[in-house]
């Protein structure tokens, strides 16, 4: 297992299949996804699992709406050939290494997820109190571990989650990376690098070591990633012991901070489902109208004769996302100088929504009636994913010493 070099290059992402993708989804995770996907080694994936940490009840209504969520996928843009799309608990790997990793995780870490007791204390209507949930970020490390991903696209609510994916990392890392006789292991790796890169690779470690030089680090880790003639076990352990620590087995990702449009509901709050504030990829088109017609305006505005501000009303996040600077003008002013009405300011902005909308739709329907196709890409996505995350159990299990027969 390298620990570096192409492995940096992938990206991992998950959403919980909660039924049909709405703007929100489009404008906060998939048109990032259609980027990325052209950049990076890109594993996505239904994450059908967590949806029982929060929804056990409702197991039975997960398949629908993961087959839904995946015909969205598709019908954005997210592209098989380029992405390997796939269904979590295909993988069962991600449980295995799930519960592994639940044995080095201290309850502490996850009582202090910041998410953990505030959902607690927000959703009345649900059973949170179970094992399952409170372990929730152990089966997101284990989804971003298995597959050795050096990045994470997150929204800044999910960043505390990639961090302790980084400490349980780290936490394994120490406990079973050390093999008996590391140290002599790992110097005799450095007789492989040849001279002279090998007291490159000891003044690098040294100045990293003695005085947290990131440069020297990275340095240092661009030397093994070049090398060719190391094993990978020797690579891993060379990294393991540049940094301070053992063998690298679980790779540290980072996460990926995106400049995603905040979508706002239909009311104004966060477009969410649970708000009933979507509106949908898929929705027929004269509802949308209907829905972005009768959405709420500035309260404040009561009469066409009142002028309006623009900064409190949902509309005007909308012309944020759809609208160029010159009808985001004409809208500002029409609203603060009560030149145009509500209906007039919102045209623009129905008529983009329909047009965004149009082909989605269509290709979604295409799709849909070609359930066939779906499940063979999906196929294809399972059989790549697999082949990493069997790679990194055999190594997991081996570094813990459960590779008997
Ligand atoms: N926790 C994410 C959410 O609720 C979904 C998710 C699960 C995920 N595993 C992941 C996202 C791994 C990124 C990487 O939205
Ligand atoms: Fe909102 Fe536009 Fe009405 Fe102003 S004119 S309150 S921005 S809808």
């Amino acid at each position: 297992m390298s620990a570096m070099t192409s492995e940096n290059q992938r990206v991992l992402s998950g959403i919980r299949p909660t039924g049909r993708m709405h703007l929100g989804h489009l404008h906060g995770v998939l048109k990032n996804w259609l980027r990325l996907q052209h950049e990076y080694d890109c594993f996505f994936f239904a994450a059908d699992w967590h949806a029982l940490t929060t929804h056990y009840e409702q197991s039975r209504d997960i398949e629908a709406s993961m087959w839904d969520m995946l015909v969205d996928w598709l019908a954005v843009g997210v592209d098989p050939g380029k992405a390997k799309l796939f269904i979590q608990s295909h993988i069962p790997e991600h449980a295995e290494l799930h519960l592994l990793l639940s044995m080095v995780t201290p309850l502490g870490w996850l009582e202090r997820v910041p998410t953990y007791k505030e959902q607690q204390e927000q959703i009345k209507d649900r059973d949170l109190s179970t094992y399952g949930f409170l372990g929730y970020p152990v089966l997101m490390s284990s989804d971003i571990l298995v597959y050795r991903a050096g990045w994470v696209p997150v929204g800044e609510d999910q960043v505390p989650h990639v961090e302790l994916t980084r400490e349980i990392a780290r936490r394994f890392n120490h406990v079973f990376g050390r093999e008996p006789d590391f140290e002599s292991r790992a110097e005799s790796a450095i007789k492989k690098l040849g001279k002279k890169n090998g007291k490159l690779y000891q003044e690098l470690r040294k100045r990293y070591q003695e005085q947290g030089d990131e440069q020297a680090l990275q340095t240092a880790q661009a030397l093994l990633a070049d090398n060719h003639n190391l094993t990978l076990g020797d690579r891993d352990r060379l990294t393991g012991y540049l940094e301070g620590g053992g063998r690298t087995i679980l790779l540290e990702p980072q996460p990926l901070l995106t400049a995603a449009a905040r979508t706002p509901g239909l009311d104004g709050r966060k477009m969410s489902k649970s708000y009933g504030n979507t509106i949908g990829l898929r929705e027929d088109p004269g509802e949308v109208e209907e829905k972005l017609r009768t959405m709420p305006t500035d309260p404040a505005r009561v009469r066409r004769s009142d002028p309006g501000n623009p900064e409190k009303c949902p509309v005007w996040d909308f012309h944020k996302i759809y609208s160029d600077q010159s009808t985001r003008d004409w809208a500002w002013k029409g609203c603060t100088t009560a030149g145009i009405g509500c209906l007039e300011c919102k045209q623009p902005v129905i008529e983009a929504v329909l047009r965004e909308l149009k082909p989605i739709r269509e290709r979604a329907l295409e799709i849909e009636a070609n359930p066939e196709m779906v499940r063979s890409v999906i196929n294809q996505g399972c059989e790549a994913a697999r082949e990493v995350a069997r790679d990194t159990m055999d190594g997991v299990r081996q570094a813990m010493g459960l590779n008997y027969r």
